[in-house]
């Protein structure tokens, strides 16, 4: 049999806004699919497309490695580039830090942030929808659960946009792409470093900062883990949450029936939420590399190789969902997604998004009949390596 040719290129706008065709021809000509020299630096890798092999490869972590950066500037300690027992012991800190209590006695402080965000935009005729809310809330509410000032928060915006490229590059986009990123993620390690300094030896208030300080402070943790562990924090929790907000307020404003379904039945918005997080997952693809030789399919992938693990190709398996391209709240295994990953690196953000998206939604749909997209300025979707989401959408307040 010979190899298929389909083209993988990571730095083509087509394949980073419309990848469901490409992702069709992987899952069914070649499950396991090898890009030599596919890296700006010229590595070879390796791409996953089937539900099952990419669940594998997120589950078995003996055989398969997150630490995708060994060497440099950038190995930092994170989360996700970090293997057991390292990152056993940072993912406990993490999940103290974050843990369920804290996210449960969030509801009244988060909506009264959607209801102000909400004000800001019916006071206007029309406002560019990602600036106005889809960035502000999980910002505000991130920035926030870590004692950053509203008044700091253009320079969160842009820290935060330099952790995610810092990302990028760690998973092959030129670095030629985000002039800055590098200077501009030391200056927020500095100013946490500040900000926990100036918490020291005071009492914990219960947010994210304070448990970092407390555990730093008791010597379980130590500068530098703190602040990559909020790094991590205003990074990962901001573009993902952000492209589920704007996607999906994207679609209330276009698809009438859903609109009124769930203005009917709020409670189904939980599994709007999830629907929506399968079929356009965020994160399209995570890293791994392999620790030893492995067979998949007949193609042997050598150990310390790089694999692309296409979460939003294995969320539309027709082995795994029946009619996969079918937007469909109704349907069986609605939860089954790989949406937030799955296995030891699973979100430790989940709770916190979904209840940011929920709030957020049910709070949108009494005033949804006032809002309608700016024909002049059509929402844009982002071409940021490995998410997908939209970037730009104009939306006018009708009076
Ligand atoms: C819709 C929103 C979100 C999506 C789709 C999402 C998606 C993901 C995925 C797929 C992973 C797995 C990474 C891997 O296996 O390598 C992950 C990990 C992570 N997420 Fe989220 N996330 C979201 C929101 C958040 C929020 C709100 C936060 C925090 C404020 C957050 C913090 C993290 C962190 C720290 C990790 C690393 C965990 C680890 O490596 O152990 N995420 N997320």
């Amino acid at each position: 049999m010979t190899s298929p040719t389909i083209v993988i290129d990571l730095a083509d706008v087509e394949y980073k806004t419309n990848p469901w065709p490409t992702y069709v021809r992987l899952r069914e000509e070649a499950p396991v699919y090898y890009v030599p020299e596919g890296t700006w630096d010229g590595q070879d890798f390796y791409v996953l497309s089937r539900y099952d092999e990419v669940a594998l490869a997120l589950k078995d972590k003996k055989r398969f490695s997150s630490q995708i950066q060994t060497q440099g500037y950038l190995n930092l300690p994170m989360l996700v580039n970090r293997d057991a027992p390292e990152h056993t012991r940072l993912r406990h800190m993490a999940n103290k830090s974050f843990n369920a209590r804290l996210v449960r006695t969030l509801g009244d402080w988060v909506q009264g942030i959607i209801d102000d965000l909400i004000q800001e935009i019916l006071a206007q005729d029309k406002v560019e929808f990602v600036e106005a809310f889809t960035t502000a809330l999980p910002l505000r509410v991130v920035g926030g659960m870590l004692g950053i000032p509203l008044d700091r928060k253009a320079d969160l915006r842009r820290w935060s946009a330099a952790v995610m490229a810092s990302f990028a590059v760690a998973a092959g986009m030129d670095p030629d792409e985000a002039p800055g990123f590098y200077e501009d993620i030391v200056e927020f390690g500095n100013y946490m470093g500040e900000l926990a300094q100036a918490r020291r030896g005071k009492p914990n208030q219960e947010d994210i900062l304070g448990e970092l300080v407390a555990q730093n402070e008791a010597g379980d943790m130590t500068r530098d883990e703190m602040v990559t562990m909020a790094w991590s924090f205003v990074a990962a929790g901001h573009e993902t949450t952000m492209n589920l907000l704007g996607g999906g307020i994207h679609m209330l404003l276009t698809d009438d029936a859903l609109a009124k379904r769930l203005t009917a039945e709020p409670e189904r918005t939980k599994d709007f939420i999830e629907e929506y997080l399968r079929i356009y997952s965020p994160t399209q693809w995570l890293l791994r590399r392999t620790n030893e030789d492995i067979e998949l399919h007949g193609v042997q992938i050598p150990k310390g190789a790089l694999l692309h693990v296409v979460l939003g190709s294995a969320n539309r398996d027709p082995r795994k969902f029946d009619n996969p391209d079918v937007f469909d709240i109704d349907r069986k295994g609605l939860g089954e997604h790989l949406g937030f990953g799955a296995g030891p690196h699973f979100c430790p953000g989940a709770a916190l998004s979904r209840l940011l998206a929920e709030t957020a939604f049910r709070s949108f749909y009494p005033i949804l009949d006032k809002l309608s997209i700016d024909p002049n300025d059509p929402p844009r979707l982002r071409t940021t390596q490995g998410s997908y989401g939209i970037a730009r959408m104009g939306i006018i307040v009708n009076r």
